[in-house]
């Protein structure tokens, strides 16, 4: 199978597309054929090592401390069962399903495995490859730090620094489906963008950094990484939160209680849940720009940009897909 591999640290050049043996799959494993992944902030920060200040070493450590251990990013999917494991009962061969690959990767080939019993699930119909590949990263995010985290809810105002990125776009939409009123930070382009898809103000930081924001909410959410403690706190009401996404060794170990880290789960109960809300149409997948695999490093070009809105698609498998405009 064709996959895209990169076998040492560095700029969107390391990757390229090579020939490896496709994966077989276990005892309750699924072997999918992958029409869609997706390019993400993840995957730049683990191909480039780059990653949150004070985490150089214990990441180096995970993924492998002179040159990657695992030589295929991706992390979400959607595509086909192929060929199930001994045991498997819940899947079928020929089912379109989706899900996410966690630390295990491997999302940027042809097929990959995984175990039928973690997190994956059925692909309802109404939702595209590219859209259940795309939304899950920044979906699960936000969800995990909207809901499970911030507790957000009817009434409450939330802050999103950074709400044109694949996690900001979601946090933005699952903040107001909550019932909560948002203010999406971004620069000046992405205004219409966030107000589209339910931001009611916009903080444009590069005419008005965050530092001058007088305005306090209930909880306010940083996906950029670039909120300090003591600047997150003034932005905050009496018994507000402040949910870093992208904290430092640091901030993680803050005594302050009104301070929130974490670091997302992948629960197949909660992919179904934000594939769910886009077959409805109470999510938009917000999709940057669409490459084929052939194309790998012009998209780690434009993941590099730090200028993305929403994602950005790797289109693996061939063009036949189900559902919405987009595919
Ligand atoms: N803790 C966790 O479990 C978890 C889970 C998922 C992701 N993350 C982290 O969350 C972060 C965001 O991920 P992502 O996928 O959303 O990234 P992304 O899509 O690459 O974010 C790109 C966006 O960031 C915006 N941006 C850049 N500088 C900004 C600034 N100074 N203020 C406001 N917005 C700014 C850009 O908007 P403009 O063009 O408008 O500047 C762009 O749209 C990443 O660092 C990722 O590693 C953490």
């Amino acid at each position: 199978m064709k996959a895209a591999i990169y076998t040492q640290y560095g700029p969107p050049e390391v990757v390229s597309v090579k020939d490896v043996p496709a994966p077989t799959p276990k005892k309750n494993e699924l072997l999918v054929r992958v029409v869609s992944s997706v390019v993400t902030a993840a995957d730049g920060r683990i191909r480039a090592a780059r990653f949150p200040k004070g985490f150089g070493v214990v990441a180096k450590l995970a993924f492998g401390a002179f040159a990657p251990r695992n030589h295929i990013l991706g992390s979400c999917f959607s595509g086909v069962v192929e060929a199930i494991g001994e045991g498997v009962t819940d899947f079928s061969i020929g089912d379109e399903v989706a899900g996410m690959t966690g630390v295990g990767m491997k999302a940027h080939a042809e097929y990959l495995v995984i175990s039928a019993q973690k997190s994956v699930v059925k692909k309802p119909t109404a939702v595209s490859h590219d859209d259940a590949a795309g939304v899950l990263f920044g979906g699960t995010a936000a969800l995990f730090f909207i809901r499970d985290v911030g507790h957000v809810k009817e009434g409450q105002s939330v802050l999103v620094n950074g709400a044109s990125g694949a996690v900001g776009t979601n946090a933005v939409q699952l903040a107001a489906y909550y019932g909560a009123t948002v203010t999406a930070v971004t620069s000046g382009d992405n205004d219409e963008l966030v107000r589209s898809i339910g931001a009611s103000k916009v903080v444009d930081y590069e005419t008005q950094p965050l530092s001058q924001c007088l305005e306090t909410f209930d909880r306010a959410l940083d996906a950029v990484g670039n909120v300090t403690i003591k600047e997150g706190l003034r932005l905050l009401k009496p018994n507000g939160q402040l949910l870093l996404m992208v904290p430092s060794l640091g901030q993680m170990f803050t005594f302050n209680k009104r301070v929130k880290t974490g670091t997302a789960t992948e629960k197949a109960k909660d992919i179904a849940f934000i594939l769910d809300l886009v077959a409805e149409k109470k999510l938009t997948v917000l999709i940057d720009s669409t490459f084929t695999l052939d194309q790998i490093q012009d998209a780690y070009r434009r993941l590099d940009s730090g200028k993305k809105r929403g994602n950005i698609i790797l289109r693996i498998g061939d063009k036949k897909t189900t559902g919405q405009a987009g595919s």
